[in-house]
């Protein structure tokens, strides 16, 4: 595999360069984002595509599932992200209760979505009635990427936060969802906590690209959330998530030293300052001594 270009020096990923990294074996990189900071660090690393995830609700909004969060406050995530990015291809989750009750409803969420922010795409959950939901958003010209295995907005429904398809009929199921999806029209797939031998029994019957997270190695690329590979998230990570920096830390001991320093007078010194003349201050004391 090639080394990448400088951020900035490269053109926007499409839906066909990704197609194109998949039919080359190049493995493609997504990572979540929700604000500006975080989209622009994206683009410097020069991932090729950034998804604003509904993990969000749970990563900057405090809730402690993605159910809650609203379509406001992923449009708000989503279009701060929008202005922090260029390069990646910009994926935003359409949140639980936003797409599911009808090919109408769910094609005016991605519309809003697509209008509002300037995002590239959607994501949208589970088999069975999204498969009609993704048919109706492609149809509207919006590209669709699917996701199936563990299905957090559903966690409930499934058991709760466990991996998905450890059964051969399990497997099928979340297999079939992948290839209806696929047929809909969607562009990608993510895989997320499928046992390793499902993905690979599942790949070579995939033409769109698959994106795993906890699914294996075999997949076309990986997602992991923003929070998680660098240390931030203080909840329990999930057995998929390897933690490549320990930024919690890092803010924690920085913050510290700042409090510590304000509390000790160390800081501010005078060049954290700005300074007047002695003649405007001696002025400024007269003035003041005037005043009632
Ligand atoms: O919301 C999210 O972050 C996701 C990824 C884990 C795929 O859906």
């Amino acid at each position: 595999m090639s080394a990448r270009p400088a951020a900035g020096a490269r053109p926007p990923v499409t839906l066909a360069a990704l197609a194109a990294q998949k039919a080359r074996h190049e493995p493609i990189v997504m990572v979540t984002a929700y604000d500006y900071p975080s989209a622009q660090i994206a683009e410097a690393a020069g991932v090729d595509i950034v998804l604003v995830g509904d993990s969000g609700a749970m990563t900057v909004l405090g809730y402690d599932s993605t159910v809650p969060i609203t379509v406001d406050e992923m449009l708000v995530l989503t279009s701060a992200v929008r202005r922090g990015l260029s390069t990646p291809l910009l994926v935003a989750d359409l949140p639980f209760g936003s797409y599911e009750v009808s090919d109408e409803q769910a094609v005016a969420t991605a519309q809003r979505f697509v209008k509002e922010t300037g995002c590239d795409a959607v994501k949208i959950e589970r088999g069975g009635t999204t498969v009609d939901r993704a048919r109706a958003i492609v149809a509207a010209g919006i590209p669709v990427m699917g996701h199936v295995g563990l299905t957090p907005q559903t966690a409930v429904a499934i058991g709760g936060y466990r991996s998905q398809g450890r059964t051969a009929e399990d497997a099928l199921a979340v297999a079939r969802s992948a290839f209806a999806l696929q047929d809909a029209g969607c562009f990608a797939v993510v895989f997320e906590a499928i046992p390793g031998e499902v993905t690979d029994a599942v790949m070579p019957r995939l033409q769109i690209p698959v994106i795993g997270i906890g699914a294996g190695a075999a997949t076309d690329g990986q997602v992991l959330v923003f929070h998680d590979l660098l240390g931030i998230y203080d909840g329990h990570p999930a057995r998929f998530v390897k933690r490549y920096a320990d930024l919690r830390s890092a803010m924690i001991e920085g913050v510290s030293a700042y409090a510590a320093e304000v509390r000790s007078g160390a800081y501010p010194q005078p060049q954290h300052g700005y300074g007047m003349a002695e003649h405007e201050a001696a002025h400024l004391r007269e003035l003041l001594d005037e005043e009632p």
